[in-house]
């Protein structure tokens, strides 16, 4: 069954089409959005090894002419070096205002591919087809776009709207688990911030969605990319309501910078910065009970995520100074998102370095997280199709 998402933005307009085996359908789908017949493919090696030829044939059956132009998997590739090597494959390929640049491939590849659209003869047309559950449920929808540079991570970049997104759910099934689950951190976050019923829903399903059962994947794709819609539609460019995505964002930044982008994955640090945004809301008493906190707690076990970082008190000042550093800084104060309730967060300036640190310590260290190596480390093994929630 096909879910379409209409992300409405005038003549921006487009849509999210997620159905399982679309990866065939790329081609079909993203054919009657195009002018020209060029697809400058901008895959990292990996996603172009293990899913490029289905991709190829699928863009070759529809009529188009695509050129694969990849680069080295992984964080490291997302510079403006790798966008020139992408921009020289497009002068080779003879890309013109008409043809398109592809986005194959998880975050980086989207937001790489996107910065070479956006810049690219000042702006070709761009397509997105995520491979990675984060990138389907985020960053392939919105069109936030960019490369890191010595400055920070993200920090140059343009908004680049795809002209279509086209997600096959069922390509999860080739990630490494732990990569998995961290993409389930982002889809918990649209439950807290936007959705009781969607958190009820992942409460009812939570073992089918961690097993990476297809149906539960595919309607927990679904639903992250509506509520990712609804926010890009209200707000393109984050001048308000679209921040409210970065729950638990402002405190994971401040661990990915502590542990130099090596202990954590975003969305298990995002997990752990979700505790401590709840702990600060509960705190401030912006938050009136526990019963969030014990909601998002007990999916964040049952997704086989961290908790907390392990480390001594003491770390909380040296983390609350990172948030001075964060994206999110204006005029000199750090904003928080915290949840009032389930389904309702708020904007937060500058709450006070006091509660900040304590929210950081609440997050740090709990009795018996060594238990929960799972989630970490099993970084070789792909998942498999889990029978017993068929
Ligand atoms: N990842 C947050 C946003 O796209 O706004």
């Amino acid at each position: 069954m096909t879910t379409t998402v209409h992300v409405p933005l005038g003549d921006r307009a487009y849509d999210i089409s997620i159905a399982p085996g679309n990866l065939d359908r790329v081609g079909a789908l993203v054919a009657p959005r195009l002018k020209g017949r060029k697809v400058l493919v901008v895959a990292d090696e990996t996603v172009a090894r293990l899913h490029g030829a289905r991709l190829e044939a699928s863009l070759r059956a529809a009529g188009l002419t695509p050129v694969i132009a990849t680069f080295p998997a992984g964080e490291p590739s997302k510079t403006v070096t790798t966008a020139e090597r992408m921009w020289a494959a497009a002068a080779a390929a003879k890309i013109d205002r008409s043809d398109a640049v592809l986005g194959f491939g998880g975050g980086v590849s989207g937001d790489l591919a996107g910065f070479v659209a956006a810049c690219w003869m000042r702006g070709v047309r761009f397509l997105q087809v995520p491979t990675t559950l984060l990138a389907m449920v985020d960053s392939s929808v919105g069109g936030k776009t960019g490369v890191n540079s010595a400055a920070g991570k993200n920090l140059v970049g343009a908004f680049c709207q795809p002209a279509a997104v086209v997600i096959d759910p069922a390509l999860v099934q080739t990630m490494d688990r732990r990569e998995y689950r961290a993409g389930l951190a982002e889809i918990l976050k649209y439950g807290i911030i936007n959705d009781p019923a969607f958190l009820a829903w992942q409460e009812a399903n939570a073992e089918a969605l961690e097993a990476g059962d297809p149906a539960a994947v595919a309607h927990a794709v679904a639903e992250s990319c509506r509520i990712k819609a609804w926010y890009v539609e209200q707000d393109e460019t984050e001048q308000g309501v679209r921040a409210h995505l970065n729950y638990g964002h402002t405190f994971g930044h401040a661990l990915e910078r502590e542990t130099k982008y090596t202990a954590y994955l975003h969305g298990e640090a995002v997990g752990i910065g979700m505790r401590m945004a709840a702990d600060l809301a509960r705190r401030t008493g912006l938050l009136t009970d526990d019963t969030l906190i014990r909601r998002q707690d007990a999916l964040l076990t049952r997704y086989r995520l961290p908790l907390a970082h392990p480390a001594p008190p003491a770390l909380a000042a040296t983390l609350a100074a990172h948030c001075a550093l964060d994206k999110k800084v204006e005029k000199g104060a750090t904003r928080f998102i915290l949840p009032v309730k389930i389904g309702t967060v708020e904007m937060v300036t500058a709450p006070g370095v006091g509660f900040v640190e304590a929210a950081f310590a609440a997050g740090l260290e709990v009795p018996g997280r060594g238990e929960r190596g799972e989630g970490r480390g099993d970084t070789a093994t792909a998942m498999v199709p889990s029978p017993s929630h068929g």
